[in-house]
Parts: structure tokens; sequence; C-alpha cells
């Protein structure tokens, strides 16, 4: 099932009085500073006529203060609201987006770049706060402002308005041309700002490698052409910012000397008082510094909607993989039997060659099973069916004889558990990672599983022991030690089935022989029952492997060529019957036929 589309609404809503409160509290302050010049007018006649000692004018005084101080709390009860909205609106997105992303596939995961979506949580969201802010104070706050300065004009001297008829069409113009001109350049800045990140994750992400081959210079010269392109995009953008005030201010100027020209000679013939004049000239500067307003919030407008639409990408991507039409949501995986019908897989829909191809399998449950092939041939992707991590795309997958896709993710996966290949750990301590597997595992538990994975000597030989912490991706320990607690990890979950993806490959060959003997020992006589243990046993284990010594006592090894099953039996029966099998052993043995 596709989840709703996204709806801004379902942001708003919650804050919906904040969302009211905010621009009302600025149209408060607005009628305040319209106002204001009125008053003053009123004070500046008095005093040009000698009267400015009287009992109104003082009255007036007291208005302007009262006035002022209504202002103030209209202008700080209205970026208070704005603000309160704007990062309310801003935190729920935040969480619902990351939240999206949790239930991504790893087909959807596919799609984005990890620094496209990290640039989306962070910075588009930012954006797209900052414009709900800035919107929430000045939307109505401005052309508020403009109507309300013009019907004051209007009314103060209506021969004097004329001005405007020519002022404000030809300004708006002169704006319009400048909007038309910045609106996409605005839109590329967040484009670019998107290629800048996603360089700086990578290459961060992966400093070490970047370090290991000495390609630092390579990098610095790729975020330099990343870091250019920006700077070309905000120098474009900054362009029509540029011409933005000094237009503005030469139409302000124009309009002023306007109406000092015409207003002057009336003030003169006594057809205006001095004051009104100096009220209307306030009145001009807040008509036109309100359409800069306007324009700014335009301007502002156009790299606010890149970012939500690169929001609502993120939000809307379809999810290909849900359990909503599993039919036994309840059932739990409880032997481990595997069967594969037929199923064929392509990471590319459209692309012709199959990754797996009309592949047929049956694994009794509780057996050993090692899969070899050369690399590209297939062997992750085909394990990657069980747990569900991609759907097939023709047959069907089974486990204990139910369709994959009837389980709920929960129980298949915690049924199934799969060791990675490129596999990690997270920060924390060893522990904590362990407990991954199992959060409510004794440490008893956790040793003990530790142990199987042969990862116990060398924790317990760290300072801090299984309190030592490990930093983000596991990088303050080996490769191998990394590989051996990600299978520790995995045990603790007690799957029915276990996989293993080449995930001793970092393990010298020793060490590697005892993991598997203590995955293959029967249980010994008076020794302590403990579930962990019984259910390895029990478990279904497939293990990948490049190495044949890591999967010859394995009750049955799949080999696996281009996408199909080239041969199957025991390591004897295939030793004797697939060509292929037979190369790979004496190329690993030197043993020569
Ligand atoms: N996420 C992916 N998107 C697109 N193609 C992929 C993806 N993962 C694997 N492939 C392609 O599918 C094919 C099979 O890959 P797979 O990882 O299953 O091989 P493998 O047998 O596990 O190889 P190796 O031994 O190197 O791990 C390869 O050609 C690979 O390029
Ligand atoms: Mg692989």
């Amino acid at each position: 099932m596709q989840l709703k589309k996204m709806s801004w609404n379902r942001y708003i809503k919650p804050y919906l009085p904040y969302f009211i409160l905010g621009p009302l509290c600025m149209i408060v302050e607005v009628i305040g500073e319209v106002v204001m010049p009125r008053l003053l007018a009123v004070v500046i006649n008095n005093a040009n006529e000698g009267t400015l000692k009287t009992g109104t004018s003082l009255g007036i005084m007291g208005l302007m203060i009262l006035t002022a101080l209504i202002m103030m709390a209209g202008g700080i009860g209205g970026a208070y609201y704005a603000s309160k909205a704007s990062v309310s609106f801003a935190a729920d997105l935040r969480e619902d987006g990351y939240r999206r992303i949790q239930q991504y596939s790893f087909a959807n995961i596919d799609k984005f770049s990890t620094g496209s979506l990290v640039t989306r949580l962070t910075n588009d969201i930012t954006q797209v706060q900052n414009f709900v802010a800035m919107a929430l104070r000045m939307a109505l706050r401005a052309p508020g402002m403009m109507i309300a300065a013009l019907v004051m004009a209007i009314m103060l001297n209506p021969p004097l308005s004329v001005v405007f008829a020519v002022s404000i069409p030809a300004m708006l113009l002169a704006v319009g041309g400048i909007i038309r001109t910045g609106f996409p350049r605005f839109g590329r800045v967040q484009k670019k700002v998107d290629g800048l990140n996603s360089t700086v994750q990578e290459n961060v992400t992966n400093v070490r490698v970047v370090k290991s081959f000495v390609r630092e210079d390579y990098e610095i010269e790729k975020f330099h052409e990343a870091n250019a392109n920006l700077k070309q995009a905000g120098i474009s953008a900054a362009k029509v910012m540029i011409f933005m005030s000094p237009v503005m201010t030469l139409f302000m100027n124009g309009t002023i000397i306007a109406v000092i020209l015409i207003g002057g000679p009336m003030v003169l013939d006594n057809g205006m008082r001095i004051g009104d004049l100096s009220a209307f000239l306030t009145y001009v500067t807040q008509i036109l510094s309100s359409l800069v307003m306007v324009t700014f919030l335009l301007m502002f407008s156009s790299r606010a909607l890149a970012s939500a639409k690169r929001i609502r990408e993120v939000m809307d991507e379809p999810l290909d993989l849900t359990d909503d039409d599993a039919q036994h949501k309840d059932l739990r995986v409880e032997r481990g039997d595997i069967t594969f019908r037929n199923v064929s897989f392509r990471y590319y829909k459209n692309s012709e060659e199959k990754v797996l191809n009309n592949i047929n399998l049956n694994i009794k449950a509780g057996s050993t099973v090692g899969i070899i092939g050369s690399t590209g041939c297939g062997k992750t992707t085909l394990v990657s069916m069980i747990p569900r991590l991609y759907d097939v795309d023709e047959g069907e997958v089974l486990v204990d004889g139910v369709n994959v896709r009837d389980y709920s993710l929960y129980n298949l996966r915690e049924g199934v558990s799969m060791v990675l290949q490129k596999n990690t750990l997270f920060s924390g301590t060893v522990t904590e990672n362990l407990q991954w597997g199992d959060e409510f595992a004794s440490d008893e538990e956790i040793r003990r599983m530790a142990e199987y994975a042969q990862a116990d000597k060398f924790v317990s030989a760290f300072k801090d022991g299984y309190d030592s912490q490990i930093e983000q991706g596991g990088a303050n320990v080996s490769g191998g030690q990394k590989q051996r607690l990600c299978i520790a990890r995995a045990l603790l979950k007690k799957p029915k089935i276990l996989i293993l993806d080449d995930s001793t490959s970092a393990v010298d060959t020793a060490t590697e022989a005892q993991i598997r003997k203590a995955f293959s020992e029967k249980a010994v006589a008076g020794e302590k029952a403990d579930p962990y243990t019984e259910n390895l046993r029990r478990a279904t284990k497939l293990i990948i492997a490049q190495r044949i010594s890591s999967v010859q006592d394995a009750d049955t090894i799949i080999v696996m060529d281009d996408g199909v099953i080239t041969g199957m039996g025991t390591h004897d029966e295939l030793l004797k019957n697939n060509v292929e099998y037979r190369e790979i052993y004496e190329s690993q043995t030197g043993k020569g036929a």
C-alpha cells in the first residue's frame, strides 16, 4: 500500500494558532506605523502654529507613546509567534522525513545519494523554515502596510496622491523584471548546495580510503569544482539582488522629489499644512519599502519552493517493499526451511540481464549450506531475497513453506539474521553494539556469543573490556575484529536462519575454523543448556565464502555462476561432478588434476 501524499497542512495544523497570531500581531504593528505619522503631523502643525503646549498637543504626544508601546507589543508578539510556528513546523517535518527514510527499502535507498538525503533533511528544511518565519512576519505586513499607507495618504491629500499612480506601476514593472531574472537563479543555488553536500559527505565518510589512496588532491579538486559551481550560482543570484536596493532607492527618491515639487507650493499656498506634507513623505517611504519587502519575499520563496519540492520527493517516494499485504502477520519463523521457486531478479527493472535467473532451491531447516562462486555472480543478491531486502521479480521465496511476503517484515527479519557483506558497527560500547541483536541479553549471554564468534578474547583484552567505546562505523577495531563482532551481534538475535555473507573474509583461517567449529558443535552431555547455543545448533546456516575451506564441511554447497546455480552437493560430490568447483578448489590448494 502507498502512503498518502505529503500534505503541508499536517505540519501547519498543530500550530495553527501561532500561524494566525503571528501575522495578526504584525497587523497591529502596521496599524501603529501608519497612525504614527498622522499623530506626528498634528504635533508638527501645532508646533508650526504656536500651539504646541496646549492640552491637545500633550494628549497627542501621550497617544504617540501609547501607540509606540502597542506597536512594540505587536512587533514582539509577531516575531515570537512566527518563530514558534516555523521552528515547530520544521521540527515535525524533520521528524517525519527521518521516519520516512527509516521505512525506505534497499531499492529506495539506492535511488537517492546519502548526501542528498542529508541535505534534504537539514539544509532544505531549514530553508523552508526560514521562509515560513519570514512569510509569517511579512506576508500580511507588507501588503497591509502598503494598502493602509496608501489609504492614509489619499485621505490626507487626494490630489498629491496622484504621484502614486505613476510611481507604483513603474516600480512594479522594475520589480517584476528583477523577480523574473532572480527566480531561476535561486533555484539553481539550491541544486548546487546539494552537489556540494554530496561531495563533502562522500569524502568525509570515506576519508580513510581517500588517504590510503593518496587521493586528497583529487578530492580537493572535486570539492573545488562543486564549490566553484555553488559560488557561480550564488554570484549570479547576488547580481540580481545587487540591483534591488539601488533601483528601489531611485524610485523612492524620485517619488519624494515629485511629492516635494508638487506639495511644496501647496504648503506655500496654504493648501496643505507642513506637518501633513511630512506625514505624506513618510507614507511614500512606507508604501515603496513595503513593495521592496514583497519583492524580497517572492525572491526567497523561489529558493524555499525548490527546497520544498526536494523535501516532498523524500516524503512521497513510493515505498516499494512493505508488509501491508502480508497474509500471516503474526506468523513467526519457527524452523528455518528455505525454498526458492523459479526465482528471477534484476536491480534495474528495464535491463535485459537478470542478476538471478530462474533459481530453484530447497534447504532443510538446521542444515549448513555453503555458497561459492565468482565475484559478482549473484551470491549476495540470492540471500538478500530471504529476509526480503529486495523483492523477487518472478517466482517466490518460501520460509517454512510460507511466502516471505506473507510474514510481517519484523517477524521475518527477526527470524532471519543476515551478517551483511559490507557491515558496520555504531558508536557506543561493545555491549551496546552487541545488544542490537537482543537488547535483553545478559552480560553472560553476550560473552558467550562473543566466544562463539571468537571475539571474546580480543574484547577482553581491551582496557575497558565490553565497555570499550567503538567509534562510528567501527573505525577503531580491525577488519577481522569488526566481522567477528558483527557475527556475535547476529548470533544474539537467536535467528532460525543465519546468513553470513563473506563474514569471515578478514579473519585468519585458524580463527575462522574455530568459528565454524562453534557452529557445528553438538551439545555435550551435562553441559548447561543455553538457549542461544541450542538455537545456533538448530538454525539453518547459509555461509557465503570465497575460500573453499570455509564451506567444505557444509551439508550442501551451492555453486553459482552468472545468476544461475551450476552445482549443488557435498564437497566430495562437487569435486567429482562440478568442473567449476574443481577449478576453484585446485586454484586455492595448488593441486593440479
Ligand atoms: N544495489 C545494487 N544495485 C545495482 N546493481 C547491483 C546492486 N548490488 C549488486 N548489483 C549487481 O548485481 C550483480 C550481482 O551482485 P552480488 O552482490 O549479488 O554479487 P556477489 O556474488 O555477492 O559478489 P561478491 O562475491 O563480489 O560479493 C553484480 O553484477 C552487481 O554489479
Ligand atoms: Mg557479495
